[in-house]
């Protein structure tokens, strides 16, 4: 089959108009990219390498994610964004996701030359929500052209009071609508214990339910004149992908090290508190996709986005490994990752304890009016690590053990 190719436009920092960084030429038989800068990409004001590990002067061709390299993906849809493209299209390679999709996904990069934002009002967002989640088929017909935002769930861009938003509907299985209040809870929760969290706003629907809209970092201004940061979801910086290596790189240490070097700055202490908060509120579906670096001097963490309180049985198990080699949250394996993150053992008890005590004390308040009692009451069981750590004996640890080195660690 003959190669496919993609033009990818960029919005520079500051820029309301887009420029052309290059193209990406696909191969549908062997799944290879390959990514060439335009000739006067370089000699533009605040251009910069998309990734600063494959993207660079001369790329390197791409095999991972059927070979999309990741920060084109993430500008793409994901799960949901991909199921309703499809629908509308009918099957379509990995270029032709990128072509038909709309362009309101995560960062600064596109694939059209003119704008082709589309955001919704909230009154917009009522009139196309009726009836879900019963069939949510209506709302991928009564949606044009749907969304690039990644995820899992149904969502929808929005812009009010003069910002744009992720409006996050009510999954199928979520008929109280726990999910929205739990997770503007969390997110208002991070952010009193001193974590960058996303602002985040509730919306009831005219059928009574809940959407959590959640601001986003990325995108300012207005529908028709805005600007846009580069976006690198974790996954994307782990070097994920390729399904025979994703395991043993789903690693916050890792994580750690690998983003320096994007951000040529140390995130390990900030990552490590994220992780703890994650851990303590048994927010298990901390994913690569749900960290991100964004671009805007230069390549920083992005603000904490996606946190939501699951009440489990069994221990606090993170989808990314905590310390090398683990991924149960525990008291004392906080403070060994607090080690491998760069955190100093003292610091890491103190923020532990009164994140906790925080946590503990608050969370029923961040939940206010939205949810029934009973379904408050089925929460209690994600706060189990936070009592543990409230009760726990530090000194009775071990002293540190030496953390492990990444190889080029300095
Ligand atoms: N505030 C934000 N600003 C910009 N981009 C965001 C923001 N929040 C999330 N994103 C991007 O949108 C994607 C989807 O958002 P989110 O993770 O909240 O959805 P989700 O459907 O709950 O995801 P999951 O599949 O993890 O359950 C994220 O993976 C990230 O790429
Ligand atoms: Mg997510």
């Amino acid at each position: 089959m003959a190669e496919s190719r993609i033009a990818v436009y960029a919005q520079l920092p500051g820029d309301f108009h887009k420029t052309l960084a290059g193209q990406l030429v696909w191969n549908p038989d062997t799944a290879v990219g390959a990514f060439s800068y335009d000739e006067d990409w370089r000699s533009r004001k605040n251009s910069y390498f998309l990734d600063p590990t494959v993207l660079i002067a001369r790329p390197r061709k791409e095999t991972r994610n059927e070979g999309v390299y990741g920060v084109i993906r993430d500008a793409g849809p994901d799960a949901w964004g991909r199921d309703q493209l499809i629908r509308q299209h009918g099957a379509l390679d990995e270029i032709g996701i990128l072509q038909h999709a709309p362009e309101d996904g995560a960062g600064n990069l596109s694939f059209h030359a003119e704008h082709r934002l589309r955001a919704y009002t909230l009154q917009e967002i009522d009139a196309v929500s009726a009836g879900f989640p019963l069939a949510d088929t209506a709302l991928a017909q009564a949606i044009q052209p749907g969304t690039s935002m990644g995820g899992a769930k149904p969502k929808l861009l929005a812009y009010d009071a003069g910002a744009f938003w992720i409006a996050k509907f009510p999954e199928k299985g979520d008929p109280e609508c726990k999910g929205a209040a739990n997770e503007h809870a969390m997110l208002q929760l991070a952010a009193r214990c001193g974590i960058r969290a996303c602002e985040s706003r509730l919306h009831r629907l005219p059928d009574g339910r809940l959407v959590i809209l959640v601001k986003r970092f990325d995108l300012s201004g207005t529908p028709e004149r805005h600007t846009r940061l580069g976006f690198a979801s974790a996954h994307t910086v782990l070097g994920m992908g390729d399904p025979r290596r994703d395991g043993q790189l789903k690693s916050y240490p890792l994580l750690r090290f690998e983003a320096r070097r994007w951000t040529r700055a140390e995130i390990g202490p900030e990552l490590w508190q994220r992780l703890a908060f994650n851990a303590l509120v048994s927010n298990m579906d901390d994913h690569a996709r749900n960290h991100a670096l964004i671009h805007e001097a230069g390549w920083a963490l992005s603000p904490a986005f996606d946190i939501v309180a699951a009440p489990a049985t069994g221990p606090v198990r993170l989808c990314l490994q905590i310390h090398t080699g683990s991924v149960i949250a525990t008291p004392a394996s906080l403070i060994t990752s607090a080690s491998e993150m760069g955190v100093e053992r003292d610091l890491a008890i103190a923020t532990l304890r009164e994140m906790s005590s925080l946590i503990l004390e608050q969370w029923r308040t961040h939940i206010g009016e939205e949810m029934s009692g009973a379904a408050i009451d089925q929460l209690v069981p994600a706060f189990r690590l936070a009592e543990e750590v409230r009760a726990f004996d530090f000194a009775g640890l071990p002293p540190p053990v030496k953390a492990r080195r990444y190889r080029n660690q300095g």
